[in-house]
This record gives structure tokens, C-alpha cells and sequence, in this order.
């Protein structure tokens, strides 16, 4: 049995199934527990202060608890705190939140689709590609293609999705007709002396390739997050989304943007799509849209993708796909609460502003001898530690040199993500100047060490 310091972390081991953790690892030293969050920051239970520079899971924007957004809660709940949206039924918050997000939406936009998370927003997605092509008569339109290296959900079509062997091995996944192409990271993977248009149009090139060798007939839909999250925070190259894009009109494949990272302000702009000139048939939503502070997810669908679903619905009687929780009230009521206060707030403005420091405190750390590369836009960011800068070679992995500065930072009272080689950065969005700094400071007195 397990050495651990007090009752609850027994019960946790014995009980608990913790998500993407070496689970033998977990049995041997048990969790860490946090039990409070105020603003941008939270407290695990030795009391301990943490700048959560990830917002959890890159969720949390308006920080750890919001009093505003727990009263939205307690009054729907009070008010009606469940009904469902099926067989015609409906309610103001699922009607209101939808109509928001089609007002705010980076592309026209003509429906919203509701889940409870990203994956089950990119799963409803892969869904109506297909119902899509069948509808219109193309059903040998199956083959969807995403990146490696992509992260786009846990469910059995949205990890298909997922450009990461890890989480496929042994789970029977991919699904077939699920393909990926290039993982477009320049610092890793441009050669030497290309530019970044040299090397956004290699990786267009490389798609043509792959559709041309499946078929393009067969080629259904293509999936990108505009900023890489789980890939390492890692932006797209210039010129990248345009040469993508022209490769996928001249094919006829729909588009999906994944903006459960990017969505709500994170790149400087409401949405990423904004950012990087993106024109998706579909968009799916998560994470920020509540705040992380209770699951809800979207998915907005342009008037091509509804027409063909009314086509579908009439051949089979119904749209026939749906969940007991979808477009939740006192989930919808929140996001729809989180929303406003964004507009309060000037979120996007806030965060274009704070952009300046952020990227001068990343950009500062590439004086570091083991930072090869730190970049970042809005308020998200990545840097990636290296052996050697000149030839970009990593530490061999049994070092753990990631893991140790990683271990570090948070010694220093900041949470990261670490990714691999890579150091991610999403701090909730509310996060101000002087955190900025404080944040910078402490992850340079943790570098330090590394010297
Ligand atoms: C880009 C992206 N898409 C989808 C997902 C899956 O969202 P969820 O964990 O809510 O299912 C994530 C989660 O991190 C994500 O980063």
C-alpha cells in the first residue's frame, strides 16, 4: 500500500481513474490535490499558491470561481434547471446563447449544434460531414483528414480525429477513413533556410498529395485548430491557412475549425478563425464559452451543412441524433452569462493588450540556452527546450529535462503544460500586466537552475 499523507488521497487512489496519467505512477504516489481558486490563481491542499498559467486545461478564463457565474447558475436551477431540447421542446437559454454565438460567429454561420465538451462537438461534427455527402449524393465522400500531432477530443471519433499514436495504441483507433497529414511546425520540422510561405505551401502540397492518393472524390472534410493546442501551442506558419484553404475549395471538402482552445478571445480576436483568416463550413466551440466552469460545447453549422440536414431529416423522419444534456439550461444560461461578461470586460481588447507583455516575457526567454524556440500570439504561447540551439536537437528523452524544468517552474508556484519537449502557455484571459511579469519572473528564477 501506498505511503500516502492523509486519508482523502487513500480514498482517491482506491476510487478514482485520473485521465492522461501513468495510472501505476498515480497508485504509487497518489494526487495532488487542489481545493481553491481566486482569480487566475489556485491553492493545493498543503496550501500552496499556484499562477495557473494554463487555466486548467486551457479553459478557465475568467479564473477559478466567479460569484456572477455561480448566482446565473443557482437562479436556473431554481427557475428550471433541466429540460431538454427534443421533439420541438425548447428553452430561453439554449435559444438565446444559440442566437449569441450566431451573432458573434467569425464566418456566416446558420445553426448551432449543442454537446457538454469539445469531443462531443467534434463527434457531432464528423456526424454531419458524413449525413452531409450522403445527403447531397456523394456518400463515397467519407475519408476525413486532420494533422498529427492535432488534438481534437477523447471519444472514438473525435481521438480518431487526433493526430497522436499514443492515444490510439491498443484502443482499437482510428477509426478507418480518419487520415493525417503533416503536422505543420516550422521551428521543428522547416528545412534549412526555408521560409515560412516556402514551408506553408510544402505542407499544402503534402495534403494535395494525400487527397490525390486517396481519391478526392472520397476525401469528405478536413479538421484544423487555428493555434495547435495539445500539439505543443503551436502556430501556424504564414501563409499556412490560405494555401490549405485553396487546396481544399479546389477539392470540394468541407472544413472544420476546431476552436475549442482558440475560441472566445485567446488569439487576440473572438475567434481564431479571425485570426488566421480561416472560412470553416463548421466550427466547434468548448472550453471558454462557460468559462471552463461548467460543460458545454457548440457547434455552429453554415447554411450548406443545415440544407443538406433538412434534406436528411425529411428522407428519415427526424434528425436523429441528439443528448439528454444538450443546450443544458443552467449550462447555456451560464455560457450565455460568461458572454456578456466578456463584452464587459472587452475581453478581446483585453487580451490584445496584454499580448505585448506576454510576448515580451516569452520572447525574453529565448536568451535561455535551452530554449530553442518561444513564440506565441494572443494569450497563448509555447516555448520548446532543446540540447543543443544551433542544430535544434532535443535532450534524449530518459533525461526527463522537460519533466525536471517543468517541476521546477511549479516549485516556483506557476503551472504549465507540458507537452513533450514543449512548454505550453494559456493563462486565464483576466490575467494582467503585473501577473504577467510576476509569471515571467518565476519561470526565469526556475531556468535559472538550468543554466
Ligand atoms: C482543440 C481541442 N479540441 C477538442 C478538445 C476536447 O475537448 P473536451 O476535453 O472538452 O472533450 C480539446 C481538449 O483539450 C482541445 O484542445
Amino acid at each position: 500500500m501506498p505511503q500516502l499523507s492523509n486519508s482523502l488521497h487513500v480514498r482517491d487512489v482506491a476510487s478514482l481513474v485520473h485521465p492522461q496519467t501513468n495510472l501505476r505512477k498515480h497508485v504509487e504516489s497518489g494526487p495532488r490535490i487542489f481545493t481553491r481558486g481566486e482569480g487566475i490563481h489556485v491553492y493545493d491542499d498543503a496550501g500552496k499558491k499556484y499562477l495557473e498559467a494554463a487555466a486548467g486545461l486551457w479553459c478557465a478564463s475568467l479564473g477559478f470561481g466567479n460569484e456572477r457565474l455561480a448566482k446565473v447558475a443557482y437562479n436556473q436551477m431554481r427557475d428550471i434547471g433541466y429540460y431538454h431540447i427534443y421533439r420541438h421542446a425548447s428553452h430561453g437559454p439554449a435559444i438565446e446563447l444559440a442566437e449569441k454565438l450566431l451573432e458573434i460567429a467569425p464566418v456566416p454561420m446558420s445553426k448551432v449544434v449543442f454537446q457538454c465538451s469539445g469531443s462531443e462537438a467534434n463527434d457531432t461534427a464528423v456526424k454531419l460531414v458524413w449525413y452531409y455527402w450522403n445527403a447531397v449524393g456523394k456518400p463515397q465522400k467519407k475519408k476525413i483528414i486532420a494533422r498529427m500531432a492535432s488534438y481534437h477530443g477523447s471519444t472514438c471519433a473525435s481521438v480518431s480525429l487526433t493526430g497522436k499514436p499514443e492515444m490510439h495504441a491498443d484502443f482499437n483507433l482510428p477509426f478507418p477513413n480518419f487520415l493525417h497529414t503533416e503536422f505543420p511546425h516550422y521551428y521543428r520540422f522547416a528545412a534549412e533556410g526555408e521560409t515560412e510561405e516556402q514551408y506553408s505551401a510544402r505542407m499544402a502540397a503534402a495534403l494535395e498529395q494525400l487527397i490525390l492518393k486517396e481519391g478526392p472524390e472520397t476525401i469528405a472534410a478536413f479538421w484544423a485548430e487555428p493555434v495547435m493546442g495539445a500539439g505543443g501551442a503551436v502556430l501556424p506558419p504564414a501563409g499556412y491557412f490560405k494555401r490549405i484553404q485553396d487546396v481544399l475549395r479546389k477539392y470540394d471538402i468541407l472544413f472544420v475549425a476546431d476552436e475549442v482552445i482558440c475560441g472566445f478571445g485567446r488569439t487576440g480576436n473572438m475567434w481564431g478563425s479571425q485570426t488566421f483568416d480561416m472560412q470553416p463550413d463548421m466550427i466547434s466551440c468548448a472550453k471558454a464559452l462557460s468559462a471552463g466552469l461548467i460543460p458545454i460545447s457548440a457547434l455552429l453549422i453554415n447554411e450548406r451543412v443545415f440544407q443538406a440536414m433538412l434534406t436528411e431529416s425529411d428522407r428519415q423522419g427526424s434528425f436523429a441524433h441528439g443528448y439528454t444534456y444538450a443546450g443544458h439550461p443552467v449550462a447555456a444560461a451560464v455560457a450565455l452569462e460568461t458572454l456578456k461578461i466578456y463584452d464587459e470586460l472587452g475581453i478581446v481588447d483585453h487580451v490584445r493588450r496584454m499580448e505585448k507583455p506576454f510576448l515580451a516575457g516569452l520572447h525574453s526567454l529565448r536568451d535561455h540556452p535551452l530554449v530553442g524556440s518561444a513564440e506565441g500570439i494572443g494569450l497563448i504561447g509555447g516555448i520548446e527546450i532543446v540540447q543543443d540551439k544551433a542544430s535544434r536537437k532535443p535532450f534524449p528523452a530518459e533525461q526527463q529535462i522537460p519533466t525536471k524544468i517543468d517541476a521546477k517552474i511549479r516549485e516556483r508556484g506557476v503551472i504549465l503544460r507540458l507537452i513533450g519537449n514543449r512548454l505550453a502557455f494559456s493563462p486565464p484571459l483576466i490575467i494582467d500586466e503585473a501577473q504577467i511579469g510576476d509569471m515571467f519572473d518565476r519561470i526565469g528564477d526556475a531556468l535559472r537552475e538550468f543554466r
